[in-house]
């Protein structure tokens, strides 16, 4: 939640500072703001807003510097207005800041700061980090200090409790920018004779080839030239420098109209991404290096606990049934938020597993943080390269499915449940499963890609479906067993970005009281593809029929269907154990379709963000 970009170096910072917040939009857009220093002369513009009222704004105030910091907000203290936009400057005018996560004792540190004279214009929890750094800068630190204004940061922080990723300004220091982080992440790219601060490498915006993962309780000082870092106990670091893949972050609309769309039709790639190099068709099974654990490991693992939040916790579900189907292995799930404050009795053979796409969520973090000081072995599948949670987890796989932008997941769920697929099969292999039905389940995965190339094509058809239905205020989504996670993922689709109010439920559990909603104004969309189970889910269909109400069905087995139902969306026939990958994208294409028709704007939708960094 929300995007920090910094620059210093030989170039006009301004238009570089925008361009790194335009690609971190995604983070939060409810203000944006900039902060420039020219020698001693420091200029903020910031506005309620997009990225583009502040770029406007900043043409009628042009301003020439080579240092400045920017932000662009998701609120969580104080309305959306252009006084609680980011940077946030200090009473005496002296430094200017960004911020993103959250200051949980920043009452306290206001009535300190104000017993100091010091005054506030904003209603945010981050403007008191910045007094408190002027107060240390001005009354505990050393005036004849080299490095005093990282020393005042660090002096200042010392006091915070919460989470920040900051970066920090000062007239008195016009070549340097100080950041910081704990619990949200902050990155340092590394130019030419330039260096860049950001929350998420896009920032950079294929400006830096080279960049610095700040770790928790670090501090950097950082100039065109330089970065020095040290932790909040004043202990030098020596860090490292990793490189950019900028193939895998490539970011750019390439054509379609949104992200999502982008990012929905991608599919096939990215679920091949997922798959290469992580199946080997002469022993039948998956290739999962990454795990970093021994097949003698893997075999004494008798319990799994899957955590992670939103539709990657829709896709922890997908896991829960194919593991416990193929591999015979228990496995619970948790929301990452609920975990970490239940202290639930976890056995001790039991292996957590996290599931994130940005590798940011911070109540993923954090659970795979308490599982960690619990001495839990622990994986996580992430797909963003070099995330908090790919580098604190024991061992992991990483989806290569691409950045995804779009706030509404779409790639990264099915590359999750793909990479679930490829684990299931392997833990399975170790167990009881065949040779032949490790033949038959591989052979299936290398089909994925060119399976949901199959369903993209059913597009038009489904556009026309959500033309038709976009008119609805209230959605039921129903599915049984591997497509009840299918249902839930499908109306959070359609709620997040067309503002629809859609539940996900158990088909059958309809009965015990979803269906009171039943009526013509509230249609149903069934995810039909569970051989063993058509005829339940036809009398399903039925009972909703009986009481006049419409119905879409997801199926492979229209003829069975088309009787029963208003509109059938047709899948391709597949291995039993893809079809939730194939099932899952029409609800992806219905939410987008509807929303689009709805002229809602699908990349940003209202109140979201797509990392959710703060509790
Ligand atoms: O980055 P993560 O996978 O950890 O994100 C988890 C959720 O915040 C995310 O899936 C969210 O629910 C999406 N907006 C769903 O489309």
């Amino acid at each position: 939640m929300c995007g920090i970009t910094g620059y210093v170096g030989c170039r006009d910072a301004s238009p570089i500072l925008i361009e790194g917040l335009k690609k971190l939009e995604y983070r939060g857009y409810d203000s944006a703001g900039i902060a420039l220093l020219n020698g001693s002369d420091m200029e903020v513009v910031k506005k309620k807003g997009r990225v583009n009222v502040l770029e406007s704004e900043l043409g009628k105030h042009p301003f020439c510097a080579r240092l400045g910091i920017s932000h662009t907000r998701w609120a969580t203290h104080g309305a959306v207005t252009d006084q609680n936009a980011h940077p946030h400057v200090s009473s005496d005018g002296n430094f200017a800041l960004v911020h993103n996560g959250i200051v949980e004792n920043y009452e306290d540190i206001k009535k300190f700061c104000q017993s100091q004279g010091y005054t506030f214009k904003s209603q945010t929890d981050s403007e008191v980090l910045v007094n408190l750094i002027a107060y240390h800068y001005e009354k505990r630190t050393d005036p004849n200090l080299p490095n005093r204004f990282l020393e005042a940061v660090r002096k200042a922080l010392v006091h915070v409790e919460g989470t920040y990723g900051i970066a920090v300004i000062s007239r008195f220091h016009p070549d340097q920018i100080v950041a910081a982080r704990k619990g949200s992440p902050l990155l340092i790219g590394i130019g030419n004779s330039e260096r860049l601060v950001a929350s998420d490498v896009l920032g950079f915006a294929g400006r830096a080839n080279n960049v610095i993962y700040l770790e928790d309780e670090q501090i950097a000082l950082v100039t065109k030239d330089n970065c020095d870092i040290v932790t909040i106990c004043n202990k030098q670091i020596d860090f490292e420098v990793k490189s950019i893949d900028w193939d895998l972050e490539n970011a750019d609309m390439c054509g379609f109209s949104s992200y999502m769309e982008k990012e929905i039709f991608e599919q096939p790639k990215s679920i091949e991404n997922a798959i290469r190099g992580r199946i080997s068709s002469d022993a039948s099974t998956a290739v999962l290096s990454g795990l970093n654990m021994t097949p003698t490991e893997l075999r004494q693992i008798d319990r799994i606990l899957f955590c992670a939040c939103g539709t990657a916790w829709h896709a922890c579900l997908v896991a829960e049934y194919l593991i416990e189907k193929y591999a015979r292995i228990p496995v619970d799930v948790e929301y990452a938020s609920e975990f970490r404050y239940r202290n639930i009795p976890v056995h001790k053979n039991t292996l957590v597993i996290v599931i994130s796409q940005s590798g940011e969520t911070i109540d993923t973090l954090e659970a795979l943080r308490e599982s960690k000081r619990k001495g839990f072995r622990t994986l996580a599948i992430t797909n963003s390269v070099g995330s908090t949670i790919s580098r604190e987890s024991d061992g992991g796989l990483y989806q290569y499915a691409g950045k995804e932008v779009g706030v509404a997941s779409t790639k990264a769920f099915t590359s999750q449940v793909t990479i679930c697929l490829l684990l299931a099969l392997y833990l399975a292999r170790m167990r009881d499963m065949s040779f032949s039905d490790g033949k038959r389940i591989v052979e299936a995965i290398k089909s994925a890609p060119e399976a949901v190339a199959k369903t993209l094509e059913l597009a038009p058809r489904i556009k026309e479906i959500a033309k038709k239905y976009a008119k609805y205020k209230d959605f039921l989504f129903l599915g049984r067993l591997c497509e009840f996670p299918l249902a839930l993922e499908g109306a959070l689709k359609l709620k997040e970005i067309s503002y629809i109010h859609a539940e996900g439920y158990p088909a059958a559990e309809m009965k015990h009281g979803p269906i009171a909603l039943v009526s013509p104004d509230c249609p149903s969309v069934i995810f039909a593809t569970s051989d063993e189970i058509y005829s339940k889910l036809l009398s399903n269909a039925q009972e909703i029929k009986a009481r006049n109400g419409k119905i879409i069905a997801i199926t492979d087995n229209p003829e069975i269907f088309s009787a029963s139902v208003d509109d059938i969306i047709a899948l391709p026939r597949v291995d039993a154990s893809i079809k939730h990958i194939v099932a899952a994208v029409p609800a992806q294409l219905f939410a987008y379709y509807v929303a689009r028709e709805l002229g809602c704007d699908v990349d940003k939708p209202r109140n979201l963000a797509k990392a959710v960094t703060v509790e």
